[in-house]
C-alpha cells in the first residue's frame, strides 16, 4: 500500500512509520512527505530516507482554499492509498477528506474522545488524569471526532509537566501508529459507512 504522510514539524511519527515501512515484510511504503511548512525538520529526515518531499508554506496561497488545493494537487500526484496525518497542524476541509474518507488517519496526544484540539497534556494534567495516552482514529469532516482504530496509555506520574507527559505520550505514538497502520493496511480493520470499525478480531 501507497502511504502519504502529512507534516507540519519534527516528523518524529512519520520517522516511525518510515522505519516500520523498511521492514520488508510490511504492507505499506512511504511514497512522499507533504509539510505545510518549508522548515519542518521532518523534511529532512524524510530526504535522509529517500523519500520524496513537498513542502507548502500558507504564506505563498492568497487563501486557505488555493493552499489546501495546492497539497491536495500533491497529494493526488502520489496516487496514496492511505494517507496519515503526523504533527500535521493544520484542519482539513470537506474537500480535502472526502476523497480520501475511510483511509485517511491522524494521531492525537490524547486518549479521545477526552481533550480533542490542542494543549492536551496541559488539559490532562489540569482536570487531575491519573492516565493519559495517544489515539490514531479515522479522519472525518470533525476535527479529532472519527471514530478510533488505536489507543495506548501512559501513566500519569508525580511531579509531571506538560512536557515530561508529553515526552511520555511520545514513545508510545512512535508504537501505535505504525501498528494501526499495518492493521489497516492489511486490512483487517475498516471505516464503515455509519463511521464505525470493523475489526477482524484485532484489540
Ligand atoms: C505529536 O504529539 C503528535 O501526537 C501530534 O503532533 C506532535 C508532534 O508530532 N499530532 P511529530 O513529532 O511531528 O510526529
Amino acid at each position: 500500500k501507497r502511504v502519504v504522510v502529512l507534516i507540519s514539524g519534527s516528523g518524529s511519527n512519520m520517522v516511525a512509520l518510515a522505519d516500520a515501512c523498511a521492514a520488508s515484510d510490511f504492507p505499506a511504503e512511504i511514497v512522499g512527505v507533504i509539510s505545510d511548512k518549508k522548515t519542518a525538520g521532518g523534511l529532512a529526515k524524510a530526504e535522509a530516507r529517500g523519500i520524496a518531499t513537498f513542502a507548502f508554506e500558507r504564506k505563498d496561497y492568497a487563501s486557505k482554499a488555493e493552499h489546501e488545493a495546492a497539497v491536495l494537487a500533491a497529494l493526488a500526484s502520489l496516487k496514496p492509498d492511505i494517507v496519515c496525518l503526523a504533527g500535521y497542524m493544520r484542519l482539513l476541509t470537506a474537500e480535502f477528506i472526502r476523497p480520501y474518507e475511510g483511509r485517511i488517519l491522524n494521531i492525537h496526544p490524547s486518549l479521545l474522545p477526552l481533550f480533542p484540539g490542542l494543549h492536551t497534556h496541559q488539559r490532562a494534567l489540569d482536570a487531575g488524569m491519573r492516565v493519559s495516552g495517544c489515539t490514531v482514529h479515522f479522519v472525518t469532516e470533525g476535527m479529532d471526532e472519527g471514530p478510533v482504530v488505536a489507543q495506548s496509555v501512559v501513566p500519569v506520574l508525580p511531579g509531571d509537566t506538560a512536557d515530561t507527559l508529553a515526552a511520555r505520550v511520545l514513545t508510545v505514538e512512535h508504537k501505535t501508529y505504525p501498528l494501526a497502520l499495518k492493521l489497516f493496511a492489511e486490512g483487517k480493520i475498516r471505516m464503515t459507512g455509519d463511521g464505525k470499525v470493523e475489526r477482524d478480531g484485532v484489540q
